[in-house]
């Protein structure tokens, strides 16, 4: 079935932050691809949505996903790398299977679909938009969070690189860097006394709606600030300027 609105990818796409952003983009005329590993997040009956199994750091899986988009829905013009995962322990407690996951879901996972996405806009001479989902600890140390930010802080590195060699192609790389959002992967930390903590410090008062970083994700691929790319967007309340870190 191919369609006449503009596709965007999004990964990660069954739940929270990435499940807002397929929300956003298909009440605004987009079609959307989500792209989500859990079997049982696929949402059939999403406004504008189509959501295919697909575990982003299986670069195999990764091309053949991107063959398949294209010749069932056409060309896309966005892609948002937003599937992540956390792991959350002291650097001496972290295996090197858990820190490698982290790596290979995150950061791996991210590069897959630029690599892919970007390949198959470059032959069919179409420009595009890649958001890649980063966070605060790209560049904020917190306690057991290595693995998570180290990922993070490679798809910021990620970003600018992309940004650098995909603009003379007419792609722009952004990425976004939210901080306390409400989301499942937050849920598990973001709780009781912590959560209280953490607004009554944060410089906004109040943790962030994923609707809120689904909004800035569709304000960059719709062209609102055509003349950015290879920068970071913090949507964090104000976080990385304040004095929270995660012994809280
Ligand atoms: P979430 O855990 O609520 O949802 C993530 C979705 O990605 C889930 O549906 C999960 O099944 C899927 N997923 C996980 N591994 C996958 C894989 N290998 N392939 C395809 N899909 C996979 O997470 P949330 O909170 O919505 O986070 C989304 C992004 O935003 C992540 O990259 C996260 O690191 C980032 N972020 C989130 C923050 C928060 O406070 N929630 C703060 C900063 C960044």
């Amino acid at each position: 079935m191919k369609t006449k609105k503009p596709i965007a990818i999004v990964t990660g796409a069954g739940a929270g932050i990435g499940l807002s952003i397929c929300k956003e983009l298909g009440a605004k005329g987009f079609f959307v691809i989500g792209a989500e590993q859990n079997p049982d997040r696929l949402h059939p009956n999403l406004e504008n949505c189509e959501m295919l199994q697909l575990d982003v750091s299986d670069s195999v899986a990764v091309g053949s996903f991107i063959d398949h988009v294209i010749a069932k829905f056409g060309t896309p013009m966005a892609c948002i790398n937003n599937a992540g995962i956390i792991h959350r322990a002291p650097i001496t407690k972290t295996n090197p299977d858990e820190f490698q996951r982290v790596i290979q879901v995150n950061l791996v996972g991210t590069y897959n679909l630029t690599h892919f996405f970007a390949n198959a806009l470059i032959k069919a001479g179409a420009s595009g938009h890649i958001v890649n989902l980063s966070s605060g600890h790209a560049v904020l140390a917190g306690f057991n969070r290595a693995a998570y930010a180290a990922s993070k802080a490679g798809i910021e590195a990620l970003t600018r690189n992309s940004a650098l060699e995909l603009g003379k192609h007419g792609i722009l790389v952004n990425a976004i860097a939210p901080g306390f959002t409400k989301t499942e992967m937050s849920s598990q930390s973001l709780v009781g006394d912590k959560l209280e903590k953490v607004k009554e410090r944060l410089p906004i008062g109040r943790v962030a709606e994923s609707q809120e970083v689904a909004t800035t994700v569709h304000t960059l691929i719709t062209g609102k600030i055509p003349y950015l790319t290879g920068q970071v967007i913090r949507i964090d309340g104000g976080w990385s300027n304040s004095d929270i870190n995660y012994e809280l």
